[in-house]
């Protein structure tokens, strides 16, 4: 068995809707970045390298390629999981998505099902929470969301 752990932050803009998760949620922030900004699965990714120790998402798409520019996220994590097919199944995942709105609950079960469908993972393997950050700092003022994830493997 293997744990690992990741994190991610983006910075929020006026917008027309977050992708969390693989899913867009009409809402009124962008998620600024070079990628389509979804911070759940940049963290769920390096959740998985990290327990692989395979290093970071970054290693593997360097913010800096052109290439990458606005690159769905689904892409970065269907090439971790290539990375660790083989060797290692996924346990478990567990993440906290930290936003100070829109609330996020009542599209939880939306969120799983399709990080579940990404991870070819069975929903009840999968937790995702959510929490304000009681208007604190830059996430708690809406100018940035975070999101943590850990995840165990077990070898094949
Ligand atoms: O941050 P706080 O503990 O006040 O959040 C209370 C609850 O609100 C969380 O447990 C979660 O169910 C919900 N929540 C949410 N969407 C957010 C933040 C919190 O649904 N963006
Ligand atoms: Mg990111």
């Amino acid at each position: 068995m293997r744990i690992g752990f990741g994190k991610d932050i983006h910075k929020l803009e006026k917008g027309t809707g977050l992708v969390i998760g693989g899913i867009l949620i009409p809402c009124e922030f962008r998620s600024v970045a070079h990628s389509d900004g979804d911070a759940l699965i940049h963290a769920i990714s390096d959740a998985i390298l990290g327990a692989a120790a395979l290093n970071d998402i970054g290693y593997y798409f360097p913010d800096n390629d052109k290439n990458t520019e606005n690159m769905d996220s689904k892409i970065i994590l269907s090439t971790v999981l290539n990375l660790i097919n083989g060797q290692y199944n996924i346990c478990n995942i567990d993440c906290v998505v930290t936003l100070e709105k829109p609330k996020l609950s009542n599209v939880r079960n939306e969120i799983i099902q399709s990080v579940g469908k990404l991870l070819n993972l069975d929903t009840k393997k999968i937790s995702i929470k959510f929490k304000t950050n009681e208007g604190l700092g830059d996430i708690g003022k809406s100018k940035a969301y975070e999101a943590e994830a850990i995840c165990l493997l077990e070898d094949k």
